[in-house]
């Protein structure tokens, strides 16, 4: 009922037909194998989170509970990998599979540091770059690979996907902050209330002085983000966690754009106006 954007499948379309290649089966099974995977990840992260709302509607496992939610997240994952093996293509295999792990680990790490106020900026990039950008990255690279497009353009469009996909969850990020619950689907501060560490947060922390950086730093340590959360958020806003954190998004996102300028597809275009988007 809230299928939501579908930007990955989109944008391994957008890649496959860069160059001219006509529209098939083929390009929409795989478009498709990757948003039912994108739809896995996000029913498990649903009940990991145990999150109210996806999309403005209640999450699935608030539904159905969470022992279905988590057989329909991995039956969703089976059909994943029917499709994938009735491409009959190793390469393909190889890079979903990949990506597929990614995911798990930034899921786990994002886990393993929530609360972590010492999180680094670099870990962070890390974190989203293994949980979200990855399967931006895969959209390109098997748009590509259908598109039959030369070795040197598969790794600028292979960048492409991973530098959107930085910049989009960036993006996300700001929103959890500075959109309102209608916007977003879900309460704003989610992020926060779960003990996440964003780049706003980071970016405000290196921002802030000495005594407000020690007081959020306390309220961490302490444990009592719940309490504290509408200093965190004006702490953010306050010490321009925000602004800062919408630069590295733009920043990633011209970056994505150069890779497509620097490339020799046909249509650049779209793939332009979707990291702008
Ligand atoms: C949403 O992030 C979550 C992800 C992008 C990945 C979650 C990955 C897993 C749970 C592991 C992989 C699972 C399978 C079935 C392969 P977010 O919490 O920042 O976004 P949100 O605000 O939309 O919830
Ligand atoms: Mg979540």
């Amino acid at each position: 009922l809230t299928s939501g954007k579908k930007i990955r499948g989109l944008l391994l379309i957008l890649v496959a037909n860069s160059n001219g290649l006509k529209k098939n089966l083929k390009i929409y099974n795989l478009a498709a194998a990757i948003e039912l995977l994108h739809y896995a990840s996000l029913i498990h992260d649903d009940v990991i989170d145990d999150a109210e709302k996806r999309r403005g509607v209640l999450s699935l496992h608030k539904v159905l509970g969470k022992e279905l939610s988590i057989l329909a997240g991995d039956y969703f994952f089976s059909l994943v990998t029917k499709i994938i093996f009735n491409e009959k293509n190793f390469k393909i295999f190889k890079i979903f599979i990949d990506a597929v792990n990614s995911l798990c680990k930034g899921a786990i790490d994002e886990i393993y540091n929530k609360n972590n106020i010492k999180l680094k900026e670099n870990e962070y990039i890390n974190i989203i770059t293994q949980k979200t950008a990855s399967l931006f990255q895969i959209s390109s690279e098997i748009g590509s690979l259908l598109a039959k497009i030369n070795l040197s353009d598969y790794e600028n469009l292979k960048k492409f996907g991973l530098y959107s996909g930085i910049a989009f969850q960036i993006k996300d990020d700001i929103l959890d902050i500075t959109a309102d619950e209608k916007e977003l689907g879900k309460p704003t501060g989610s992020d926060i209330c779960e003990g996440k560490i964003t780049l706003p947060l980071i970016k405000a922390l290196k921002n802030a002085r000495e005594s407000k950086k020690s007081e959020i730093k306390n309220i961490y340590k302490q444990k009592k983000v719940l309490e504290n959360m509408d200093k965190i958020m004006y702490f953010i806003k306050n010490n321009n966690g925000i602004e800062l954190a919408y630069k590295e998004a733009e920043r990633y996102v011209n970056m994505a754009k150069k890779f497509v300028m620097k490339s020799k597809i046909k249509n650049k275009e779209a793939l332009i106006q979707i990291a702008d988007y």
